[in-house]
């Protein structure tokens, strides 16, 4: 990149060259957020990415939420700025796994929440996401047996708030789990004022003492609309910026973590994304993501269920 380029302006431009849209979630940097056209969690942003007619989706996010945009939208061209951007929780589950468990389980239907790769999804009866998950999963009988994949935690809370058994995948994300109770408990103690609302990948101990829980938009809305000033916020510190920007007067404190030495949950897969990065890949229109057609099919199926339950 040569120096002194004004990253701003050249990514504008080629926005406009090559008709492109940029997609962002939450937990990019704020400066991705502020230049992208479209801001959201990632029910959102699959959405976005359905409806688009841009030529090129430009997805600022992790590796599925990227692969999903191709799914529901693969005559567009996708490309993600920096394509090692994963996810522990995607990691944790494959399709061949998830294959071999619905055969201890046959009459269970597999429900995948949306951080899962394409093989996964192609496993799956219907994907969630944090946004719709309580609402699908409540649209089913009552009776049916259910496998929820890939993340234990998320799918402990949806058993918790729906009364259900589902049998779960043990899977997990390293940003939600790694925050401390202990050091939260402090926080409290330290913002007596501030009321503590958290992401449902975070651990059931944690989930139990916040006064809300919801998606990365939820969490958002909720502050925006409630009518305290103060939160502790316990999920991945990108969604501060939107947060500050919509609700200028609030204080809003990032919840600690473990790790004594980071003073926020930072998810380094997001963090992968660079608006050099995101610069480049528009100018070279790489990395692309490209699937099997078989495979973009089968995945299909799962999610447009998920939309036509979420509508
Ligand atoms: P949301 O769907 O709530 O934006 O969550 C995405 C995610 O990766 C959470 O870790
Ligand atoms: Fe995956 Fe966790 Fe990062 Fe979300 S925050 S993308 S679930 S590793």
């Amino acid at each position: 990149i040569p120096k002194g380029i004004d990253l701003i302006a050249e990514i504008n431009k080629l926005r406009k060259e090559k008709n492109a849209i940029i997609l962002a979630h939450y937990y990019q940097t704020g400066d991705i957020q502020d230049i992208a056209d479209y801001l959201g969690d990632s029910l959102q942003l699959a959405r976005a990415a359905e409806k688009t007619d841009a030529d090129m989706i430009v997805f600022c996010g992790v590796h599925f939420m990227a692969e999903t945009a191709k799914i529901v939208n693969p005559t567009k061209k996708v490309v993600l700025p920096d394509t090692l951007a994963g996810c522990s929780l995607a990691d944790s589950c494959s399709g061949e796994g998830l294959r071999e468990m619905r055969k201890q389980y046959p009459n269970a239907i597999v429900i995948s929440y949306i951080n899962c790769d394409s093989t996964v999804k192609a496993e799956s009866d219907i994907i969630v996401t944090s946004s719709n998950a309580e609402h699908i999963i409540n649209a089913l009988p009552i009776d049916q047996e259910i496998i929820f994949a890939p993340d234990k935690n998320l799918g402990a809370y949806l058993n918790q708030v729906t009364g259900r058994k589902m049998i779960l995948w043990n899977g997990a994300c390293y940003v939600h789990e790694a925050f401390s109770l202990e050091r939260i408990a402090q926080q409290m103690l330290d913002n007596p004022k501030a009321k503590l609302i958290a992401h449902p990948e975070a651990k059931a101990p944690l989930l139990k003492v916040a006064i809300y829980v919801g998606s990365t938009s939820n969490l958002l809305n909720y502050v925006v609309e409630d009518s305290s000033t103060e939160y502790i916020v316990a999920t991945e510190e990108g969604i501060l910026h939107e947060m500050q920007k919509k609700a200028p007067n609030k204080k809003l404190i990032p919840a600690l973590v473990n790790d004594k030495s980071c003073n926020c949950g930072e998810c380094a897969f997001m963090k992968l994304n660079t608006m050099q990065k995101l610069y480049l890949c528009m100018k070279y229109e790489l990395p692309e993501i490209t699937l099997d057609e078989d495979l973009r099919i089968k995945a299909l199926q799962p999610i447009n269920r998920m939309l036509e339950m979420s509508k």
